[in-house]
């Protein structure tokens, strides 16, 4: 059966686990969530199986996903499922999807899988690095590998439950959302910036424009920190919470500058 992936990343973790499935699955296309972002139609896939692929943010969905999901019309589609991605805790993303899906369609997600893979924000999570960091993708590697298993199947897979992500989801989600975009005034970016212009290049939602060589947010930011992860001089910080000074970078091994540049039509 035809596949069709719709995934968003910021460092790579959700794009490596779609590239694991549609490798799995054949027969696969892989196309950027971000691809929809200039549009307000409904998208009606063009297959039998789609999947949604992305990570987990503030225990709910990134807001592109979210509004993605509502135009979804899955009216001619025979499997839905959806993997998210996520440091620790944050199941209540794949409620959160299946709900949005259902309200639309009449039908929930059909499988919901939530793998976990290195943690991304650093005001929270410490990127893992070296040894700690192979641990983890190993393991989800192996997951991944059950994951398509259950998928080629047909399996009915209800998303788990977790007490603490439900709260979270409840306490903090909606403020998370509500602000997401108008968040990027927390960046700052210092002299140590070589006006490379990466930052831009890397950008999901084009968010980013250089100005007298130096970034400057536009305020539809999705909060992925790709900006941050893959400046090559660690000029980017994030003020909120702990700040991300001293606190590591990262990005899935696999990842290139190039994928990202896929992921936003550059
Ligand atoms: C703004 C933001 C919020 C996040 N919130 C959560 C969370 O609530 N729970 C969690 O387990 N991980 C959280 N994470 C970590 C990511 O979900 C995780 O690292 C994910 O695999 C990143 O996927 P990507 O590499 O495809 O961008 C968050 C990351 C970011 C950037």
């Amino acid at each position: 059966m035809r596949t069709i992936i719709y995934y968003f990343t910021g460092t790579g973790n959700s794009l490596a686990a779609a590239k694991k499935i549609a490798a799995d699955l054949g027969d696969c296309e892989l196309v950027p969530i971000a691809s929809y972002m200039d549009t307000t139609e409904d998208i009606v896939p063009p297959a039998g199986r789609v999947g949604i692929v992305c990570p987990v943010y503030d225990a709910g969905l990134p807001v592109i996903v979210a509004e993605f999901a509502t135009r979804l019309s899955l009216a001619g589609t025979r499997y839905v499922f959806a993997i998210v991605t996520l440091g620790g805790t944050g199941v209540s993303a794949l409620h959160q999807l299946s709900h949005i899906i259902q309200k639309k369609n009449s039908r929930a997600l059909d499988a919901a899988f939530a793998v976990k893979m290195p943690g991304n924000f650093p005001p929270v999570h410490r990127p893992p690095q070296g040894k700690e960091r192979d641990v983890i993708l190993t393991a989800a590697d192996k997951q991944l590998k059950e994951i398509s298993a259950r998928i080629k199947k047909g399996e009915q897979v209800t998303p788990g439950f977790s007490l603490l992500s439900s709260l979270m989801h409840l306490a903090t989600y909606r403020f998370f959302a509500g602000a997401v975009h108008a968040g990027d005034k927390d960046f700052s970016v210092s002299d140590a910036c070589t006006s490379c212009g990466t930052c831009t290049q890397v950008c999901p939602v084009k968010n980013i424009v250089i100005e007298k060589g130096r970034p400057v947010w536009q305020h539809h930011c999705e909060f992925c920190c790709a900006c941050l992860h893959f400046c090559p001089v660690e000029a980017i910080d994030l003020h909120s919470m702990r700040g991300t000074k001293g606190r590591g970078r990262y990005r899935h091994p696999a990842l290139k500058v190039d994928d990202m540049k896929v992921q936003a039509g550059r």
